[in-house]
């Protein structure tokens, strides 16, 4: 696994790193297979593991503690999770970005993940208005108290993007970036430019372009079909042009996809959803791997 540097901190990241989000937090997915994933991300080098408060329900951040909990390293791992929304009444989720709920949250955060200290803090989907002093001032607390390392925005939306670098108050953004969305390559690039270490989410794009995608066997292929024809539909269209990754010599199409995103020294940390360790290990040999280079250009657009 290769490590990259992060501007604000000293200990490496790998630059692959697990996403527990999803179908993975989720209660009708076995705790022991759950758990096995981050075990065999943890033996092929990663280091960096994103969840969310309001991820799986609200499963997710405990499910990640319960992993992690016999971790001799875990006090070095690069553990990410989310304030500002919440799970309520019924499982709808609900945005709070007070500085009494952001708290609440780091302090729920950090007894669900078992830890003292929480590496990165990011603000989960803010809207304008959330970006204001009482923001910064209880992120500011919150990191001179130590209870909180890095904070950062995740956010999709290139307005949100620009009033998190220009409040100059963030050290990370977490964005997507991916086979499906090459254009954000320049705002990655912009991003470190600017001083800012930036993650990477769906990195695989949710894997559409994969055969395996369109063969189910397993019931989290339904709930991922189901996400996808809820919030991917135009992605699913866009991803039929790349069913060619499916037939490079040597390498699977999701890894094709992530060696895209890796061989970009701007961003700092891929993060990949999965269910299956087996899928993990088949992507961890990427790191390092030096890709094809006219399919990097091809799925660059060059
Ligand atoms: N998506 C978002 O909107 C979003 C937002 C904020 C943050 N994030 C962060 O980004 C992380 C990753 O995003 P994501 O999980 O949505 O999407 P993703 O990593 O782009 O894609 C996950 C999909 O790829 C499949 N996959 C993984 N490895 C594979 C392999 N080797 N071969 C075939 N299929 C493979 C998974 O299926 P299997 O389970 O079968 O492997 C799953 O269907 C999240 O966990 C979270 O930490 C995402």
């Amino acid at each position: 696994m290769k490590y990259r540097r992060l501007r604000h901190a000293d200990t490496p990241i790998s630059e692959i790193g697990l996403g527990c989000a999803s179908y993975w937090g989720k209660r009708i997915f076995s705790e022991k297979r759950a758990q096995a994933v981050v075990h065999r991300a943890l033996e092929q080098g990663i280091n960096a593991f994103d969840t969310g408060s309001s991820y799986s329900g609200g499963h997710a951040e405990w499910r990640l503690g319960r992993a992690v909990r016999h971790c001799p390293r875990r006090d070095d791992l690069w553990i990410s999770s989310k304030a500002g929304t919440k799970i309520g009444k019924g499982g709808r989720l609900i945005k709070d970005f007070t500085p009494t709920g952001i708290r609440l949250s780091v302090e729920s955060s950090l007894r669900a993940l078992g830890l003292s200290r929480l590496p990165i803090l990011y603000l989960h989907g803010p809207n304008p208005e959330d970006f204001n002093d009482e923001t910064y001032r209880v992120l500011e607390d919150l990191r001179q108290a130590g209870l909180v390392g890095l904070v950062g925005v995740n956010s999709f939306a290139d307005e949100i993007i620009r009033l998190a670098v220009d409040s100059g108050q963030f050290q990370c953004i977490m964005t997507d970036f991916n086979v499906l969305k090459p254009e954000r390559a320049a705002l990655v690039h912009e991003l470190k430019n600017q001083g800012l270490d930036v993650f990477i989410a769906a990195a695989l794009a949710g894997g559409l372009y994969s055969r395996t995608f369109y063969r189910p066997h397993r019931p989290q292929h339904l709930w991922y079909w189901a996400r996808a024809l809820l919030r991917q539909r135009p992605q699913l269209s866009q991803a039929k042009r790349l069913f060619f990754l499916n037939q490079v010599p040597g390498w699977s199409a999701t890894q094709l996809a992530l060696a895209y995103v890796l061989q970009h020294a701007d961003m700092a940390c891929a993060l990949i959803g999965t269910t299956d360790p087996n899928h993990l290990r088949e992507l961890a040999a990427v790191s390092g791997k030096k890709p094809p280079t006219a399919i990097m250009k091809s799925l660059a657009g060059e």
